[in-house]
């Protein structure tokens, strides 16, 4: 894919943004031309859970402005129906095989999103120890747990094997082997599906979140598999009992996942010949695609059809979606600061900034951004910036806003997966209130970080050791 920005000062004209430039990508910039945002025909962002009620957006039915008075800003605001409705939609999808749905945990870990996916019959998709305590106390029991990750710890195996997980997916022979150890400390025999790097090439938004291809760091080279299974039989504390593959990230069509699983299905055939008796499950990953502005969302009943027919008799399929269900379940609030006219450009300066959502920043990743309450009157191409001091803290640039005045607030949509989750303490600042929205009613989940929380595990007296 061609690098959407080329630098943060080749900006060109105002209205032509960086991303107007020849060769990139559309719908996935951060400042491409498009339509001012869609406030005038009475819609609102990408997803049904947050419309625009008499001009105001609310969460399902509670008012944003509303949310914002009670729990401040910047706040993360998510839709209980949303994340509902994609988890049923998906596991109605698949009522064709057995199946299990693990919620890549990585994509929104607050325990009230956990606790609702565990009520709906989810299990969880984990990637460190730090993952496994949310689960855990989210009412996860192990068994409800796929445990993956290029990089395990010997602590972390132990502990998932402590909890019981059902699976745990290896990506390398040496994490067999520390597995097996584990597992023979523990006096367990582990179940470990080996993670088969496909070697597919996909095309995802920005390169950073491919997984599958040849040569990055993910999984077991696919040449290899037969051989590490071999070699793994001898080791008498783990099982072989599944293959995983996982492609990348937001993927809209269904060609990867067909391409990938027919040559982890020619694998799982190949095992079977080897006399792995034990093959169970049929791990093919997270993935799926969701509309941050007008991309193609994954279509759970095409992917179906191309997934289940593969599925070996016998045998559980294993999905860990994780952006699919949450990421249009959120948004970000946020308030305008300033309205700043600089070097022939408009800045809008908002109280969010890279430090509560990363992704239009680290991925130049596009998410629509429009007023809460619909404004009369004109509308300007301005960039929509952070407070935070690097040039990177960005929203939108060159994008066409509605005018906004200090004191508006902002939505900004798609945030509900990879938002929070990434947010950081940089700059000292402290990290967004959450807040859970389930029809007519909000609680807020996560309050807002203090200046305290910022300094908590930091020594106000140095205990020096050595001479
Ligand atoms: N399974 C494995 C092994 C994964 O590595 C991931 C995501 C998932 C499942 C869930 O993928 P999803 O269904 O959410 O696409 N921070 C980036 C995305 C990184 C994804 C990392 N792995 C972003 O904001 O776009």
């Amino acid at each position: 894919m061609p690098q959407v920005r080329r630098c943060v000062d080749c900006r060109g004209d105002v209205g032509e943004g960086v991303l107007s430039v020849a060769g990139t990508t559309a719908g996935v910039g951060v400042g491409a031309s498009r339509p001012p945002g869609n406030v005038a025909d009475g819609t609102s962002g990408p997803t049904g859970a947050f419309p625009r009620v008499a001009g105001t957006v609310h969460a399902e039915r509670v008012p944003l402005p509303e949310i914002a008075a009670a729990a401040g800003t910047p706040a993360y605001v998510y839709s209980t129906g949303a994340i509902a409705g994609q988890y049923r939609a998906l596991d109605a999808a698949f009522a064709a095989v057995p199946h299990r749905i693990h919620y890549s945990v990585k994509a929104n870990g607050n325990l009230a999103i956990l606790r609702l996916l565990q009520s709906l019959g989810a299990g969880v998709d984990i990637v460190s120890g730090g993952e496994l305590f949310r689960a855990l106390r989210a009412n996860f029991t192990g068994r409800d747990v796929v445990f993956s990750g290029v990089g395990k710890t010997a602590v972390e195996i132990g502990e998932a094997l402590a909890a019981g997980v059902r699976l745990i997916n290896a990506e390398s022979e040496a994490e067999l082997q520390i597995v097996n150890d584990e597992a023979a400390r523990a006096g367990v025999v582990a179940d470990v599906a080996l993670r088969v790097n496909p070697e597919v090439t996909v095309s995802t938004p920005h390169p950073y979140i491919k997984t599958g291809e040849r040569g990055n760091k993910f999984g077991i080279a696919y040449d290899e598999i037969r051989e590490v299974a071999r070699r793994a039989t001898r080791l008498p504390s783990i099982r072989i009992s599944g293959l995983d593959m996982h492609l990348g990230s937001q993927i809209g069509g269904t060609g990867p996942y067909r391409e990938g699983l027919q040559r982890v299905t020619e694998l799982f055939g190949a095992l079977v010949a080897d006399g792995n008796t034990h093959l169970e499950y049929l791990d093919v990953g997270g993935g799926l695609a969701v509309t941050y502005d007008d991309e193609r969302a994954a279509d759970p009943v095409a992917l179906a059809a191309v997934v289940t027919p593969a599925v070996p008799a016998g045998v559980t399929l294993v999905l860990e979606p994780g952006r699919y269900l949450v990421a249009n379940a959120g948004v970000l609030l946020t308030r305008v600061l300033y309205r700043k006219q600089t070097g022939g450009k408009t800045y809008i300066i908002t109280d969010a900034g890279m430090t509560e959502l990363l992704r239009p920043s680290h991925y130049s990743a596009y998410h629509r951004i429009e007023p809460v309450v619909a404004r009369a009157g004109g509308s300007t191409v301005v960039d929509v910036v952070g407070p935070v001091c690097e040039s990177g803290d960005f929203f939108a640039l060159d994008r066409r806003l509605d005018d906004v005045v200090p004191g508006d607030l902002l939505v900004i949509y798609s945030a509900g997966a990879y938002g929070f989750a990434m947010a950081s303490n940089y700059n000292a600042r402290p990290r967004p209130a959450e807040v859970l929205v389930d029809g007519g009613r909000f609680a807020v989940v996560t309050t807002r970080e203090t200046y305290e929380d910022l300094v908590r595990h930091e020594q106000p007296t140095l205990a020096w050791r050595g001479a």
